[in-house]
């Protein structure tokens, strides 16, 4: 089972996902120093992938006798739209106060930094066991032989292993139901060419690549069943955001009566915000648009935008897909329930 993060010999070890498909290099990080890099750098990159990877930050800010208020302030400010780092980063701190409290009574034997590496493996695995279940439910929603058009990479390389909307497609693969999914490449850091085609071949299953803008032209002249995607930050009122270009993709879906689904975890509701509007887009580097693969497309000062994110309003939304099952509208009341079982 593909998972780009793993921990071994008190070091976080990430598949660099920046080098992907051409080379296979893993990036050694042994403080949290070395992990916020890694997250900010996108060695590591995809909303629950960066919070199992932010956990183990935590545990390793512990070995080294670091402040865990400040190593968390740092790990959360790496990247700021995805909720599951901070969902992560609180998580460990909550496991280190409790540690804190019951010290004396329940885990005398216990250091803080075994007791955050065994939090930060849960994390991990809980995660992995949440995306067999969303692929579970969300292959029921693929009939047989369907073209499923996705964006960005919401895979395997996005999650401790099998992914969220292609964990979806993965199963309805492994259920035998033919599926073929048609891949926008998503620039400008060409997530969907570099990894979701890599990493739907290394897998056997069918894969066609498109550039962004022929996504409206292939809805209209070829059969596309649904279009499913991962999700950065789900709010209250279920509106998400995820990678630039999945908002423009559900206004396409919507115009041609596609189906457009949102795969993710629990850990990815944030019931703090109550529409989408609140969300914090990531602003990157003007040099991700101006350049490609590190030849330079544009004139070297033109001006630029390059959110990293958009949200896609509720409204676009067909369901749902989360490890609990398919959430129809109106999404309220069942994200409530969803946002408060969080592990
Ligand atoms: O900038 P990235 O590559 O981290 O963006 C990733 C996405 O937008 C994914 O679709 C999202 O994190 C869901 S991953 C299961």
């Amino acid at each position: 089972m593909l998972s780009p993060v793993r921990f071994e010999q008190d070091t976080l070890v990430l598949l660099d996902q920046r080098r992907l498909p051409g080379e296979t290099v893993w990036v050694n990080c042994a403080t949290w120093q070395e992990v916020r890099h890694a997250v900010r750098r996108m060695v590591v990159r995809g909303a629950p992938a960066i919070g199992v990877a932010a956990a183990f930050g935590m545990a390793l800010a512990a070995r080294a006798g670091d402040r865990l208020d400040d190593a968390a302030r740092g790990l959360k400010d790496a990247r700021p739209t995805a909720v599951n780092l901070s969902w992560a980063v609180n998580r460990m701190l909550a496991r280190a106060l409790r540690l804190d409290a019951n010290i004396q009574v329940e885990e005398p034997s216990g250091t803080l930094y075994e007791a955050l590496v065994a939090e930060a493996t849960a994390i991990a695995a809980e995660d992995l066991a949440m995306c067999k279940a969303i692929g579970a439910a969300g292959a029921a929603l693929l009939p047989r032989g369907a073209t499923v058009m996705t964006h960005c990479n919401a895979g395997a390389l996005a999650t401790a292993g099998y992914g969220t909307a292609l964990g979806v497609v993965r199963a309805a693969h492994e259920a035998g139901k033919g599926v073929r999914v048609i891949a926008c490449e998503t620039r400008p850091l060409l997530q969907g060419a570099r990894l979701t085609a890599w990493e739907l071949q290394e897998d056997g299953i069918p894969v066609t690549l498109i550039t962004d803008n022929m996504a409206a032209h292939v809805m209209k002249t070829q059969r596309v069943q649904a279009v499913v995607v991962g999700a950065d930050r789900i709010a209250r009122n279920g509106d998400a955001a995820n990678k630039i270009g999945t908002y423009g993709l559900s206004v396409l879906a919507r115009h041609h009566g596609i189906p457009f689904y949102v795969a993710a975890p629990a850990s990815t509701v944030d019931l703090s915000m109550p529409a989408g509007d609140a969300i914090v887009i990531e602003e990157r580097d003007a040099d991700e648009v101006r350049m490609m693969a590190g030849v330079r497309v544009a004139p070297e000062d033109v001006d630029v935008l390059n959110p990293a994110f958009d949200v896609t309003p509720h409204q676009h939304i067909t369901a749902l897909v989360f490890d609990a099952g398919i959430v129809y509208p109106p999404f309220e009341e069942s994200l409530r329930a969803i946002g408060s079982s969080k592990a």
